[in-house]
C-alpha cells in the first residue's frame, strides 16, 4: 500500500486522439510528445457507445510508433474478453466501464497481471458510491466529465461531485490512486477539475483544435498545477 499522503502525484496530461487525424495517429503522438505524460486512446465498438473507433491493430502500431505510455479507455461490451488483450500489446493503463463488466475487481487483477496499470471508468450516469469498495484493486479511476461516446461535447461541472467523493475515499483508506477526468476538459475548465481532486486529465479537442498542440498541453498542466 502506498504511502504518498503527503505527496501529491504529479499532474498527467494525456491528449485523446479522438480529436486527431485518424490517417495521422504517428505524428498526433508526435507533436504532443515531450509535453505530455500519456496519450488517451478512446476505443469504441459500436455497441457500449454508437460511436465506432479503433481496436487492437490501431494500438498495436500506435506502440511502436511512440514511447509516450499508451492510455486506452475502452468503451466496449464484454471487456473480460477483449480488455486483456490492450494489456499484452504493452498499454501503459487499461480503462474499462464499471457498466460494461460483470466482474471489474476480477478483471483489475488480471490486468495487473499482465504488466498494465487497471482503471475502472465511470460514465454520466452512475453513481461512484457503488464502485468506492472495489478501488483498491484499481490504478485509475476515469470519472467522465460527459456522455461517454464523443469528443467536442460541453463538460457538465456537476459530475466533479463524484470526483470529490471518490478522492475523499482515497485519501481517507491512504489508497494511491489517479482520479482522471475525460469530456470538455479545456483551459476553462481543467482548474474546477483539479480543486475537486483529479490529476489526470484527457483533452481532445482543447489539444487537438489547437494551432499548436504541445504548447495546449503546457497551458492545461500549468492551470492544472495551480488549481491543485
Ligand atoms: C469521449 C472520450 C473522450 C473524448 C474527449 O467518450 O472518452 O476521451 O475524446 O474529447 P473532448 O476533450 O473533446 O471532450
Ligand atoms: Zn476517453
Amino acid at each position: 500500500m502506498a504511502q504518498i499522503e503527503a505527496a501529491q502525484a504529479d499532474t498527467v496530461i494525456a491528449p485523446s486522439l479522438l480529436a486527431a487525424d485518424f490517417a495521422r495517429l504517428a505524428e498526433a503522438a508526435e507533436s504532443v510528445a515531450g509535453a505530455v505524460d500519456w496519450l488517451h486512446v478512446d476505443v469504441m465498438d459500436n455497441h457500449f457507445v454508437p460511436n465506432l473507433t479503433l481496436g487492437p491493430p490501431v494500438v498495436k502500431s500506435l506502440k511502436a510508433a511512440t514511447d509516450v505510455p499508451l492510455d486506452c479507455h475502452l468503451m466496449i461490451e464484454d471487456p473480460e474478453r477483449w480488455a486483456l488483450g490492450y494489456a499484452e500489446l504493452g498499454a501503459h493503463n487499461v480503462t474499462f466501464h464499471a457498466e460494461a463488466s460483470a466482474d471489474p475487481a476480477t478483471l483489475a487483477k488480471r490486468l495487473r497481471s499482465a504488466g498494465a496499470k487497471a482503471g475502472l471508468a465511470i460514465d454520466r450516469d452512475t453513481p461512484v458510491e457503488d464502485y468506492l469498495d472495489l478501488l483498491p484493486e484499481f490504478d485509475t479511476l476515469l470519472i467522465m466529465t460527459i456522455k461517454a461516446g464523443f469528443g467536442g461535447q460541453a463538460f457538465m461541472p456537476e459530475l466533479l461531485d463524484k470526483v470529490r467523493t471518490a478522492r475523499r475515499h482515497a485519501k481517507a483508506g491512504h489508497l494511491e490512486l489517479r482520479i482522471e477526468v475525460d469530456g470538455g476538459i479545456a483551459e476553462d475548465t481543467i482548474a474546477r477539475a483539479a480543486e475537486a481532486g483529479a490529476d489526470a486529465f484527457v483533452a481532445g479537442t482543447a489539444v487537438y483544435g489547437a494551432d499548436d498542440p504541445a504548447e495546449a498541453c503546457r497551458r492545461l498542466r500549468s492551470l492544472a498545477d495551480a488549481a491543485r
